[in-house]
């Protein structure tokens, strides 16, 4: 019989969902000595949060996230709000000896992460950082394959992350989904809410991010505020470009926007190496692109791999060979990764002190469109 690890989630929202949904799911598909328990969830609106309670079965409601930290029944914190309250609410809960799993990215900018970091080392708690993209099977393959050198030396690392849902000036900024147009709720636009994820999987696939040069563009400058009912300056960036040297020598280039009509949440990516080449799309998430310059001439081109057989990453634990997964199911990988660290005694990547590095190139991003000069990415 497995554990039960009390889940205090924080948040009821489009993560509250996606979260919830994976721990409900995990053990159904995974083996794993843990067994997460739907304690508690938390929002300020008593009567919303027993509605997402009652509808997802959480046994309970909070509607001050301080109690729910404090309680003596939750083991693991979920903290699934807007970007300004990661801080407050992680040093909270490191500092009641609770487990965290927190939203991306870690922070407002890495001063806040690096406290959070230190804060999770002293009370040496298991935490993570909910960069999903790294459990689509077709990303974990593609990690597979270039620790095994089947790309040989990395030349080029592109990627995109394209959505069109803030072009009408009429779109307000503050409140739920809408905080992510605040600045002061978000901390930045598409750099940390888009390009954090590119970023994330970069690190990750081909290693650090040396220096970079960057421009940012808010195209609406002002917006009403949902709060304040009064119009307000746009302190976000609306888009954002930037080109990078890694630390192996590889050349990056990276976009990302919420104007570019017709795309919703195109995350691409393409790495060139010298043997071969891959490129994945979220829009056709269970696919990868492979080009191998080793096979026969006549017949050498892009393969396009559909990521559904037992021998791919996570997928033996799903359906037969042939039938794919989506979105929702990262979440539920990196659940199951998680309890099986814990149950190892191991780290679940990233931890908070992995995703402080990318929250140090978000810092590097907005410095150098500030600047208008390259800047090194200071790991300090
Ligand atoms: N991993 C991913 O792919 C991914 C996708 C979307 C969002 N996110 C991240 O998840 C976090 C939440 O985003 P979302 O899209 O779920 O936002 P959302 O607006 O859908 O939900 C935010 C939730 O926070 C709650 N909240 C706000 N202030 C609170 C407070 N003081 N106390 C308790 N609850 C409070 C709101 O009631 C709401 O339920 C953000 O950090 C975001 O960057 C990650």
């Amino acid at each position: 019989m497995a554990t039960p690890l009390n889940i205090g989630m924080i948040g009821y929202g489009f993560m509250g969902r996606a979260h919830s949904n994976a721990y409900r799911k995990v053990n159904n598909f995974f083996e794993l000595k843990h067994r997460p328990v739907l304690k508690a969830a938390c929002a300020r609106d008593k009567d919303k949060i027993q509605a997402f309670a009652d509808k997802w079965g959480y046994e309970s409601v909070e509607t001050d996230w301080r109690k729910l930290i404090e309680r003596k029944d939750i083991d693991a914190v979920d903290i699934c709000v807007p970007n300004n309250l990661h801080c407050e609410m992680a040093l909270a809960a490191a500092a009641a000896g609770k487990m965290i799993l927190c939203e991306k990215p870690l922070a407002m900018n890495s001063a806040e992460g690096a406290k959070m970091v230190e804060a999770v080392e002293k009370a040496k708690v298991a935490n993570t950082v909910w960069y999903n993209y790294r459990r689509v099977p077709a990303v974990t393959l593609t990690k597979k394959l270039i620790d095994e050198g089947k790309l040989g030396k990395i030349f080029h690392y592109r990627a995109n992350f394209l959505q069109d849902w803030t072009i009408s000036a009429d779109l307000p900024q503050g409140g739920t989904g809408l905080w992510r147009l605040d600045v002061a709720a978000a901390g930045s636009g598409v750099s940390g809410d888009l390009l954090a994820h590119c970023i994330d999987t970069a690190i990750w696939l081909n290693g650090s991010i040396a220096n970079l040069s960057a421009m940012t563009e808010t195209f609406i400058k002002e917006r009403k505020h949902t709060l304040t009912g009064k119009v307000e300056k746009v302190g976000i960036d609306d888009a954002c470009q930037f080109m990078c040297r890694f630390g192996n020598g590889a050349l990056g280039l990276f976009e990302s926007t919420r104007y570019a009509r017709g795309h919703k949440a195109l995350y691409t990516f393409e790495i060139n190496g010298e043997k071969a080449s891959i490129k994945w799309d979220l829009h056709d998430l269970h696919r990868l692109q492979y080009f191998d310059h080793k096979d026969e001439g006549r017949l050498r081109g892009w393969r396009s791999i559909h990521v559904t057989d037992g021998d791919h990453p996570y997928m033996g634990n799903w359906w037969v060979p042939g039938l794919q997964i989506g979105y929702e199911h990262s979440f539920v990988h990196h659940v199951a990764d998680f309890l099986e660290c814990l149950a190892k005694g191991e780290p679940c990547q990233p931890d908070f002190r992995n995703a402080l590095g990318t929250q140090q190139v978000l810092d590097a991003i907005l410095d150098s469109a500030k600047k208008g000069t390259w800047v090194d990415v200071n790991k300090g």
